[in-house]
């Protein structure tokens, strides 16, 4: 009886390992072709869209560096398409030094960026934008190790206060960004022409502008939201730090509500 139930169970038991074993291995096959098609579509839809600034190889060097030398002859805005092969982005919900979630490099392809000229891709299928945000990824190595770092680069958490924008809390913030001297870049009046202004780089030694409060629209988008990541996450290799050590949570909106004022945006 006992060894029938063996006999039994046995080939049961390998049957069963066989089939777990099959649909896994078709399962990541699937997976495979399905990251090869989405790199396909993402190479061709970048090759088209976005190449002529930031570069066949991702390197920021399209087309647009003609229109950056003549720049230097003194006839255009300083505009630099965005070097991928760095892996270092500014606009994102993680901490410094962190790379950025899909989401955030979606919101830029589909946004653009306001007074630069990245311009907005909404009207391309989302297919193919999310596809980009995959391809840009083969540009540099440091993407291997996203899932590393998983733990330490959640996105920030934001949530806006009711009180943002009030009358105390935007006088609140005007000390703070004496205190914090944030003036140095970006004025007394919020101009963008500070002491510092004049001088500043970027890390790859380019001349960087701090952001113009008074001109309106942001980079990121003009939502508070977005103003308070901008301190919280800082915009890695602007120069532009981030203040989530420096700043309680509480400081940091009301400086964004006294940035609203400089931005006009609050009645
Ligand atoms: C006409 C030129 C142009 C085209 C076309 C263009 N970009 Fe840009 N892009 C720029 C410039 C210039 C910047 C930097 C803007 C700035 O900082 O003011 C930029 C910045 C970016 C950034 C910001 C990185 C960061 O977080 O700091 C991303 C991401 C980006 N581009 C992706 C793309 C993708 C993807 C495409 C194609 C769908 C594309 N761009 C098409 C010019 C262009
Ligand atoms: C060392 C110089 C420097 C200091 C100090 C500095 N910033 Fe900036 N900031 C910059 C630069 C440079 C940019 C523009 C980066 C770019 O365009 O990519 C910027 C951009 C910004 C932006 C606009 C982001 C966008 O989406 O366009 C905001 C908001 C901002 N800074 C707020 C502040 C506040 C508030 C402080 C003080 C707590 C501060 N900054 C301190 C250099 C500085």
């Amino acid at each position: 009886m006992d060894a029938m139930r063996k006999t039994y169970k046995v080939p049961g038991l390998i049957l069963c390992l066989l089939i777990i074993s099959l649909v896994f291995v078709h399962s990541v096959q699937a997976q495979d072709e399905i990251d090869d098609a989405v790199l396909e579509l993402g190479k061709k839809t970048y090759d088209i869209r976005c190449a002529i600034c930031h570069g066949f190889k991702g390197n920021g060097k399209g087309l647009a560096g003609v229109i950056r030398r003549m720049e230097k002859n003194g006839t255009l805005l300083v505009v630099y398409p965005w070097d991928f092969t760095q892996a270092v982005f500014r606009f994102r919900s993680t901490p410094s030094g962190c790379l950025p979630k899909d989401d955030d490099i979606l919101g830029i392809i589909s946004r653009g960026i306001p007074i630069s000229l990245m311009p907005s891709h909404d009207h391309i299928p989302l297919e193919e934008r999310k596809a980009i945000v995959q391809y840009i990824k083969t540009f540099s190595e440091i993407w291997e190790e996203e899932e590393e770092y998983e733990d330490e680069c959640m996105p920030v958490e934001v949530k806006k206060p009711s009180w943002v924008g009030n009358t105390e809390s935007i006088a609140k913030g005007e000390v703070i960004y004496k205190k914090m001297k944030c003036w140095e870049c970006h004025g007394k009046k919020g101009a963008g022409d500070g002491p510092k202004a004049a001088d500043l780089k970027d890390d790859w030694g380019r001349t960087m502008l701090p952001f113009n409060f008074t001109s309106g629209e942001l980079k990121r988008g003009s939502s508070p939201e977005n103003v308070y990541s901008t301190f919280t996450t800082g915009l890695d290799g602007t120069g532009m730090p981030s203040y989530v050590d420096s700043l309680n949570e509480d400081d940091r909106w009301h400086l964004v509500s006294y940035t609203l004022k400089l931005m006009r945006k609050t009645e």
